[in-house]
C-alpha cells in the first residue's frame, strides 16, 4: 500500500475558456488565459492510497463517498496515469529492477475543497488538478506539468491551468487527438507580487447549470459566440503583452471585457444562462464607479466573473484595502437585499504542493 497526499490552487481566468470542440477529450474552442491563485486560502487537498487488496476505485467528497461508476472524467485521470505507469513498470521489469505494480492496484481517493463546491469557484479545477497530480506523485511518474496538463484537462477543462504557478495559458491545439492541447506557464507566480486578488462570495449556493452543459448550450444556440471566437486571439496577446509588461492598465480592461463578453454569450444562448445576480451586478457597477474617480483616469481594479455570481477583482496592491472597504460600505451584510457572504484577500500565485 502507498499513500500519497498533495495540494491544488484555484485558478481564475482572465481570458475565458467557454466551448468545447471534442467534448471527450475535452477540447476547447479557444485559448485561454488564468491566474492562480494562493493556495493558503482557496485549495483543493486529495489523498490518494493505493493497495492490492482493495476491491475498487473509490472517492470521498468533502467526507461523502461519491458513486463514480460512470464518472467518466475520472476514469480518463485514472486510465492515463496508469497506462504512464504501466509503461514504467514494463520498462523496469525488462531490465530486472524490482517494481510494485502499483498500476494494477485499485485507488481509494479523499478529496477536500476549503471553500464552496460548485459555486462557481473553479472547485473542478482545484479538483482534478490535485487529483492528476497525486495520482503522478503516487506512481512516481515524471513531472512534465505541460504532459500532467494534458491529462488534468481530460478530467475538467479548466483544471489543466492548476497545474502552473502565475499566469497560466491554456493553448487550445490544433490536432484531433488532443496531443498539443495543454497548459504553458506565461509568467511564474514571483513575476507581478503588486497584484492581489479578492475573491468575493456572493452566494456559495450550488450553480443551476453547470459549465459542462451550459458552455455546449452556448456552442449549439449562440450566433454571438461564433463572433466572441474571432475576438479571443487578439486578446489573448494583448493579455500576454499586458502580463509580462506589468501593465495593469491593460490587464484590467481585457479582464473586464472578456468577462463581459462571456457573460453576453450566455445570455444569447437560448434558453438564456443567468450567471450574475444583482449583487454581481451592484460590485461590478462600483467597480466603475472607483475607476472613474481616479485622478489620472487610469483603471484602479478590474471584476471577473465564471460560471456564479460571485466576483474575483484583480487590483494592485496599494488599492485593496480601499476596494474591501467599499465592498463592506456598500454591501454591508446577509440581512440586506444584497446577500454578501465573505470575502477573501489572495496574494497573486502559487503552485502545487505535496504534504
Ligand atoms: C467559466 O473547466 O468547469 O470557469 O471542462 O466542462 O469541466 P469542463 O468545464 P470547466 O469550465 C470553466 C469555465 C469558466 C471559464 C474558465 O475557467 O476559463
Amino acid at each position: 500500500m502507498k499513500t500519497v497526499t498533495c495540494t491544488a490552487p484555484v485558478n481564475i481566468a482572465v481570458i475565458k475558456y467557454w466551448g468545447k470542440r471534442d467534448t471527450q477529450l475535452i477540447l476547447p474552442t479557444n485559448d485561454s488565459l488564468s491566474v492562480t491563485l494562493s493556495q493558503d486560502i482557496l485549495h483543493s487537498k486529495t489523498t490518494i492510497s493505493a493497495a492490492k487488496e482493495y476491491s475498487g476505485d473509490r472517492l470521498w467528497l468533502n467526507g461523502k463517498e461519491e458513486d463514480i461508476t460512470k464518472n467518466k472524467r475520472m476514469h480518463n485521470c485514472f486510465r492515463e496515469t496508469r497506462a504512464i505507469r504501466k509503461a514504467v513498470e514494463d520498462k523496469a521489469a525488462a531490465a530486472g529492477q524490482p517494481i510494485e505494480l502499483l498500476s494494477t492496484y485499485p485507488v481509494h481517493v479523499c478529496s477536500e475543497n476549503n471553500f464552496p463546491t460548485a459555486a462557481g469557484l473553479a472547485s473542478s479545477a482545484s479538483g482534478l488538478a490535485a487529483l492528476v497530480f497525486t495520482l503522478a506523485k503516487l506512481f512516481d511518474l515524471p513531472s512534465d506539468m505541460s504532459e500532467l496538463s494534458r491529462i488534468a484537462r481530460q478530467g475538467s477543462g479548466s483544471a489543466c491551468r492548476s497545474l502552473f504557478g502565475g499566469f497560466v495559458a491554456w493553448e487550445m491545439g490544433k490536432e484531433a487527438d488532443g496531443s498539443d492541447s495543454k497548459a504553458v506557464q506565461v509568467a511564474p507566480e514571483t513575476h507581478w507580487p503588486e497584484l492581489e486578488a479578492l475573491v468575493c462570495v456572493v452566494s456559495d449556493a450550488k450553480k443551476g447549470t453547470s459549465s459542462t452543459e451550459g458552455m455546449q448550450n452556448t456552442i449549439q444556440t449562440s450566433p454571438l459566440m461564433a463572433e466572441r471566437l474571432k475576438v479571443v486571439p487578439g486578446r489573448m496577446e494583448a493579455m500576454k503583452k499586458a502580463i509580462l509588461a506589468k501593465d495593469f492598465e491593460s490587464f484590467g480592461e481585457l479582464t473586464m471585457r472578456d468577462s463581459n463578453q462571456f457573460h453576453a454569450v450566455c445570455l444569447d444562448t437560448f434558453p438564456p444562462i443567468f450567471y450574475l445576480n444583482d449583487t454581481s451586478r451592484g460590485i461590478m457597477r462600483l467597480i466603475h464607479e472607483y475607476n472613474r474617480s481616479s485622478p489620472d483616469g487610469k483603471i484602479k481594479a478590474a471584476y471577473t466573473y465564471d460560471a456564479g455570481p460571485n466576483a474575483v477583482i484583480y487590483a494592485p496592491k496599494q488599492n485593496m484595502r480601499e476596494i474591501i472597504q467599499l465592498i463592506a460600505h456598500y454591501f454591508p451584510g446577509t440581512d440586506s437585499d444584497y446577500y454578501f457572504k465573505d470575502t477573501y484577500g489572495v496574494l497573486g500565485g502559487a503552485a502545487l504542493g505535496e504534504n
